[in-house]
């Protein structure tokens, strides 16, 4: 970690003196939608294919940052405009851009893109934005297995990611999740419209109680760790997690928990570090995977791991699909008619493997694990500021979990880029947390 008071002084008055004067001078946004020429390149030639559709911000911007999608809320659009960049949004109707679209949308000239996690980001995009003069790229998102940031060091490209805003928002989906398959709520909804009830009876929907049960985490990161504390919390059950990591944090708050518990004369709550995964499979209720995807995690739950499970076990997955042999567990669901998940990602997505549409013992969601109106826009807000920072030559913020001073509303943030995953590679100075306390 560098620190460089007298360069950070420098930064912090530009910073200052740029967002009052745009501030000063601000004017209801100009849009205009354009269209512009989309490259194909096919069997070693290029050619023009159908235009990409976009809008632009504030055209006589000094910078010109692209977003491949329009993303919510507009803090992160005025966070941009105000400091004299030109934005262009992607809008063409078409979910998922390819590598073709992109380099059209790059064009020649680029200071930075905001891209989306189904983007693939390797050699040919930063190659081809680098040539354009960018110096940034950020990932909407917290995960980003679809970088290859080598690639972006190699050509010297920032690559941001959205870490801090999502974990609360995605523990949530995954409570979500183990209540819904717990408790058979799509099934039983399903059934209501299909105007299929006729009355009470004993045996209709019965799921299971996760109170006294015990839920496994493993990955007991931020997210995994917020989802113990729900569930531990919200529904008394016990905690066994598996994480190369010990969680001090989390073991702490399951003891006073459950000590609190007790003095209630209430059953306590406990907790266990496994010393494998394997151990975490076996013994939980409700287990929820929480690992980043890389060659290690590759199909982590397989055929042989799925038989340890318990047969009346919960899973849920809110991490990334190829965590999970896709094909595998539907053939345990069809065997295993009391086994259940909760999938919010799969391993090819956006399709699901044959056959787990028809499981009605699997809870499937659209990867919304990220979906709340507080996160989603805190995330465009991370992401603008990420590509920002680095286009002001701006130092990286020290913490990247600790993120809030960025969301406030009613304040300029910091003049740093909240989380860049290849600072240390590209060796970017960092804004320390002494420093750090005068915001702008
Ligand atoms: C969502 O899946 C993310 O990684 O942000």
């Amino acid at each position: 970690m560098v620190r460089n008071t007298h360069n950070l002084r420098h930064l912090l008055s530009l910073y200052t003196r740029t967002a009052r004067k745009a501030a000063d001078v601000r004017k209801p946004h100009t849009l205009i939608p354009r269209i512009i020429g989309r490259a194909e390149h096919k069997e070693g030639k290029t050619t023009m294919a159908a235009p990409v559709q976009i809008e632009v911000w504030n055209p006589n911007g000094k910078y010109r940052v692209v977003s491949t999608k329009s993303m919510p809320g507009t803090r992160w659009i005025d966070l941009l405009v105000q400091q004299d960049c030109r934005l262009e949004i992607c809008t063409q109707k078409k979910t998922i851009l390819s590598v073709e679209d992109i380099l059209a949308l790059i064009g020649d000239k680029c200071d930075g893109v905001i891209g989306q996690l189904t983007e693939d980001w390797g050699e040919t995009l930063f190659s081809a934005l680098s040539k354009a003069g960018g110096k940034a790229f950020s990932n909407m998102a917290v995960g980003y297995n679809n970088v290859d940031v080598n690639a972006a060091t190699k050509y010297g490209v920032a690559v941001g990611n959205t870490p801090g805003v999502l974990t609360e928002t995605t523990a949530e989906l995954a409570a979500s999740l183990s209540l819904a398959a717990a408790r058979r709520i799509v099934e039983a909804d399903e059934f209501m419209r299909n105007g299929k009830y006729e009355g009470w009876l004993p045996h209709l929907f019965v799921g299971n109680l996760l109170k006294g049960q015990t839920v496994g985490v493993i990955g007991a990161g931020r997210i995994g760790s917020a989802y113990a504390r729900m569930m531990v919390e919200g529904f008394k059950m016990n905690l066994i997690y598996y994480d190369l990591y010990q969680s001090t944090r989390l073991e702490n708050f399951v003891t006073a928990y459950g000590q609190f518990l007790k003095s209630n004369g209430e059953q306590p709550v406990t907790w266990k570090r496994a010393s494998s995964m394997d151990e975490v499979l076996r013994e939980a209720d409700v287990i929820s995977l929480h690992p980043v995807l890389d060659k290690t995690t590759f199909h982590l739950v397989n055929k042989e791991r799925l038989a340890m499970m318990k047969k009346e076990a919960i899973l849920v997955n809110c991490s990334r699909g190829p965590v999970v042999d896709e094909e595998a567990l539907v053939q345990h669901l069809r065997e295993n008619p009391m086994f259940r998940v909760g999938l919010d990602v799969f391993e090819d997505e956006p399709y699901m493997k044959p056959g787990l549409a028809d499981m009605k013992n699997a809870v499937v969601v659209p990867h919304i694990a990220s979906a709340s109106k507080w996160t989603r826009e805190g995330m465009a807000t991370l992401a603008a500021l990420n590509v920002l920072g680095k286009i002001k030559g701006y130092p990286v913020w020290h913490d990247p979990n600790k993120v809030d001073v960025f969301l406030n509303e009613n304040a300029l943030p910091p003049p740093a880029c909240p989380s860049i995953v290849n600072s240390k590679a590209l060796g970017n100075f960092f804004l320390t947390q002494s420093s750090s306390i005068r915001i702008l």
